[in-house]
């Protein structure tokens, strides 16, 4: 069994692993920000750990970036190779939170493998609710910080940066994300009906989904995932 969650700065016992799912915009990522302030999880994003690969440029990068940029999903044999690199660091054995993963049923039963290989825990999987005309505001009002990856919306009077184009956080400059516009969203959005959503049945049937409403303010989405980790 789990024992206690562990605070920040407190060397200890170890947490449940959680899976974000959700759509495109719904708040994974702003989620998991407010987690790694007051908890020592590993964030995983499947999504920043392939920009990451695009970022260094290259054949492997380029494919990448096609892929994201269509609102596609990126083919499983790149997104395992840099998850499971990323799950042995040492530091995940304490509690990790995969945003973005798994993304469909065929990277589920793979991901159930890495577990029973690694003797890690499924913990819990929490799908963040939210309604697809509130996505849209929330991916095209997107900003994000170059240097820390601070998360704001400048359509939201709760999330927008104090100055326009400046990260408050660390005074980094403010970018918005390539696949962030109307067309790559309705793809994105598709991806995630067809693709993403059967995985809400997968894990019902394994006893290990929790629904959370994703249309409130990101510290109710807190509240409400804290709630769950702390029972
Ligand atoms: P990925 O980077 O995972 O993108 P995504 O799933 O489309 O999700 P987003 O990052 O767009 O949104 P989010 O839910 O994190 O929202 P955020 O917190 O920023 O993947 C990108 C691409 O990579 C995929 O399309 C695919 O091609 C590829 N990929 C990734 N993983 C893959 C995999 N496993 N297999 C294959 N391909 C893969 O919030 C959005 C906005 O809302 C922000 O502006 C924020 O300020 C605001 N906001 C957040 N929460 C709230 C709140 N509660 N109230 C008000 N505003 C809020």
């Amino acid at each position: 069994m789990f024992q206690e969650i562990t605070r920040k700065g407190i060397v200890g016992d170890r947490m449940k692993n959680l899976i974000l799912i959700a759509a495109p915009g719904a708040g994974k990522g702003t989620l998991s920000k407010d987690l790694l302030e007051k908890y020592d999880y590993v964030h995983i994003s499947t999504g920043d750990l392939l920009r990451e690969q695009v970022a260094k440029g290259g054949e492997l990068g380029k494919k990448i970036h096609e892929m994201q940029v269509s609102g596609g999903l990126v083919t499983s044999d790149i997104v395992y190779a840099a998850l499971e690199n990323k799950l042995n660091d040492p530091a995940c054995d304490n509690g990790y939170i995969l945003d973005g993963f798994p993304r469909n049923v065929e990277q589920a039963l793979e991901y159930d493998k890495i577990l029973s290989k690694s003797g890690k825990e499924l913990g819990l999987v929490i799908v963040l609710d939210i309604p697809k005309e509130m996505l849209i505001e929330r991916i095209t009002g997107r900003f994000m910080c170059k240097d820390c990856g601070a998360i704001y919306n400048v359509y939201n009077k709760e999330m927008a940066p104090k100055n326009e184009g400046i990260c408050d956080k660390c005074g980094g400059e403010l970018y918005q994300r390539k696949d962030d516009n109307l067309e790559s969203f309705e793809n994105r959005y598709q991806t995630y009906l067809d693709s993403t959503t059967p995985l809400i049945d997968f894990y019902k049937e394994k006893g290990a989904l929790h629904v959370v409403d994703g249309s409130k303010g990101h510290l109710y989405t807190l509240e409400q995932v804290e709630k769950l980790i702390n029972n």
